[in-house]
């Protein structure tokens, strides 16, 4: 941590100024004696519980509110005594640049300080995957290709880099991370979630201590129950149990108050068609109070708009969030009207001042720990940072860790000799491989940021004996290409415009482009580029390989890292992956077949299979409509074989509903088995026994051949 940079350890960074200033007390500028909340060698409670002092009410309302900066001065800042500024997604200064960022920073910072009592802003932004809005940004995967590496230590360091970008750019504060558990694919949001199970984003919240400990205030977000709306609903309605709510939703924010994140922002959904901007027993009695969170509690996007249903708020309404536990509240329009409320309420007993005064101890309590009384402009020694070389490396590891590797056909591609063939929307669109929250708030296709495209890493990794001919539609490849590569998927979205109620499927231009490439008889390595898992089983059968790459931002050198071996792929699904858009919400445990399961990843280190070192003995007992399979495999060869990956092809229209002892998966005709969490591993001469139970439409003829990690097997 360089004490170049604000860090909330602040008591540390009091002590260090202590020894400066002597055991007196600080002394302002020109030697004046400056008051108690002045003086950073105090403790900060001590100084919280002086400047709370001074206050009037009209200060004290005045910290609650947080505006826009597209309607807001510096000016502003002074007559209404704003506690704080936000950029909303893609809202950005005239001078679009980082020192541009940083010069209207501390424009706002003067109009901060031109106030008697003189308390700094803060500056919320959303840096959800880097300093995504402000261009030259290191762009990193986004959270679900994060959940994929189950690397909790690279997810910190990436916090820590985007802490000194964002820092670099002037800002110090990010609406990150969401900590949601996304627990229906149809959900905008879900590359927002690190996955569908809590201890996924629990694992993650180490995000927090990098953004912290280098001087940025994170949020985890949205509490609570986001993710787990019926339908998949953005700002929807979580109708479970509070059981459930505690088991699934709750931890992950549990683990980021333990980690002292400083801000939480509240959802927009519902529990029961109860608003959480309106619930006083999660916010007030279960976070502040059960779970202890110290920090304060921001509000959505206008979200006390929706507490009645009705356009606007009200003055009800700001009772109502307030007195529920809403600390700051961000009104980015109308935020003069919310001022006259939010100090009418109080001056007519609907809020208590004790609400009031909780509320600014807790916002100021972070503006003293993060230091900003002592260093309140932007600290532009880190906007070096920004983009820099060693900020997109981590990117690009991260990339190459969240590549999940669904079938592996003929992959990892030699790099020398022959040509290939790449094609598809995404191959060569930096904009649709970062997704929304990227420059704007929903993102757009397009060479959008700086960074490298799927397709120039490609180019990059074969050697100078290989061809690579591109051609977006696939135009102009014939059966002389050793292999073809197809990067498809979603184009950039975000939020409510990301929910997709309808199909979950290829869209016509990605199928045109396949059907075009796979006509050649050339094998297809199709590149998913997307949000989420896509209902991709019945082509998944036409294509020789299949990489997850999520959606991986500004270093799509990384998919090519794996795609030719540089990188064997270890990423594991952070969601369950859909036979059909019918079976969602499709979530582990949940009894259904899906077609990959929730920590399904296939990687280039299988232990080689001599061909005859494995046996396969398949039975069934038939009746008119199913059947019960079982297998017996057995590993003859000298080498235990881990992990292990049976497959066979039904010639009957057969179809897999259930499976035990193994995980079961099938795509078109093709099944394929794999080893439970404790059974990855068949020792030398071990037999493993696994069963399912299968529907035939008349007939069950026995499948010709067996293999196992690609090499086929004797049968008993
Ligand atoms: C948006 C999002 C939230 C974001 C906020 C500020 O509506 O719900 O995640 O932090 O507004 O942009």
């Amino acid at each position: 941590m360089s004490t170049t940079t604000r860090c909330l350890a602040a008591t540390a960074l009091a002590g260090a100024l202590t020894a400066v200033s002597g055991a007196a007390g600080a002394t302002g500028a020109a030697g004046a004696a400056v008051l108690p909340y002045q003086d950073p060698s105090l403790p900060v409670a001590t100084r919280v519980t002086d400047l709370l002092a001074r206050m009037s009410l009209d200060d004290k309302v005045g910290q609650m509110t947080q505006s826009e900066r597209g309607i807001t001065t510096a000016a502003d800042i002074t007559d209404f005594r704003l506690g704080s500024v936000l950029s909303g997604g893609g809202s950005a200064p005239s001078n679009n640049t980082p020192a541009g960022w940083a010069d209207m920073y501390d424009s706002y910072q003067r109009g901060a300080l031109a106030t008697p009592l003189q308390i700094p802003i803060l500056y919320g932004i959303d840096a959800v995957h880097g300093n995504n809005n402000v261009p030259g940004s290191t762009i990193f995967p986004h959270n679900i290709g994060l959940g994929a590496t189950r690397d909790p230590a690279m997810v910190e360091r990436i916090g820590q880099a985007t802490a000194e970008e964002v820092t670099g750019a002037g800002q110090d504060w990010t609406f990150a991370p969401c900590v949601c558990v996304a627990r229906n694919d149809r959900w905008g949001r879900t590359y927002e979630s690190y996955g569908e199970k809590p201890e996924l984003a629990t694992a993650m919240t180490t995000v927090i201590d990098g953004l912290q400990d280098n001087g940025v205030l994170a949020t985890a977000k949205h509490y609570v129950g986001d993710g787990g709306t019926t339908g998949g609903v953005d700002q929807g309605n979580t109708e479970i149990s509070e059981a459930e709510l505690r088991a699934v939703h709750l931890p992950p924010f549990r683990a980021a108050v333990e980690r002292g994140v400083g801000s939480v922002m509240v959802s927009f959904s519902s529990f029961n068609a109860a608003k959480l901007h309106g619930h006083r027993y999660l916010i007030t009695d279960v976070l502040k109070g059960e779970l202890g969170f110290t920090g304060f509690v921001v509000s959505d996007w206008a979200g006390i708009d929706q507490l009645d249903g009705q356009r606007g708020f009200t003055q009800a309404e700001v009772a109502t969030a307030v007195n529920a536990g809403l600390d700051m509240v961000m009104v980015p329009v109308d935020w003069k009207t919310f001022v006259g409320y939010l100090r009418a309420a109080v001056q007519a007993g609907q809020i208590p001042m004790s609400r009031i005064d909780d509320a600014n101890r807790r916002i100021l309590t972070k503006k003293f720990e993060l230091g900003l009384f002592e260093k309140p402009y932007a600290d532009r020694s880190l906007a070096a940072t920004i983009g820099s070389a060693g900020h997109r490396a981590l990117a690009r590891q991260a990339v190459r860790q969240s590549q999940v590797l669904l079938k592996k056909g003929i992959l990892p591609l030699a790099k020398s000799g022959g040509k290939i063939f790449v094609a598809g929307k995404s191959a060569d669109d930096i904009g649709n491989q970062s997704g929304g929250w990227t420059l704007s708030w929903q993102g757009s296709s397009g060479n959008t940021v700086a960074g490298t495209s799927i397709l120039s890493g490609i180019r990059a990794a074969v050697g100078s004996d290989a061809t690579v001919t591109y051609n977006r539609d696939g135009t102009g490849i014939d059966n002389t290409y050793r292999a073809a590569i197809a990067v498809v998927g979603e184009t950039p979205y975000a939020e409510g415009q990301g929910d997709r109620p309808g199909s979950l499927g290829l869209d016509a231009t990605d199928l045109a482009t396949l059907s075009r490439l796979r006509a050649t008889g050339v094998p297809v390595i199709v590149v998913l580029v997307s949000g989420r898992p896509l209902d991709i089983a019945a082509e998944l059968g036409g294509w020789n390989a299949l990489l997850a790459a999520w959606l991986p931002g500004s270093e799509g050198a990384g998919v090519a890292d794996v795609l030719f071996g540089d990188h064997a792929p270890t990423g594991k699904l952070p969601v369950t992956w859909m036979q059909s858009a019918a079976q969602q919400p499709i979530n582990d445990g949940d009894g259904q077949a899906p077609l990959f399961p929730y920590g399904f990843g296939l990687t280039y280190t299988e232990a080689p299979v001599d061909t005859g070192s494995c046996r396969v003995r398949y039975t069934t007992s038939d009746w008119s409509s199913g059947f019960t399979g079982t297998v017996a495999l057995t590993n003859t060869g000298p080498a235990a074989i881990t992990p292990w990956s049976l497959s066979w092809t039904f010639t009957g229209g057969q179809t897999v509903t259930q499976a035990w002892s193994a995980r079961v998966t099938q795509s078109g005709s093709v099944v394929t088995a794999t080893g439970e969490a404790w059974s990855t591993a068949l020792a030398p001469g071990a037999t493993i026994s696994f069963g399912f139970n299968g529907a035939h439409p008349g007939s069950n003829p026995r499948p010709g051949s067996f293999s196992l990690n690609g090499v086929p097997c004797a049968t008993a």
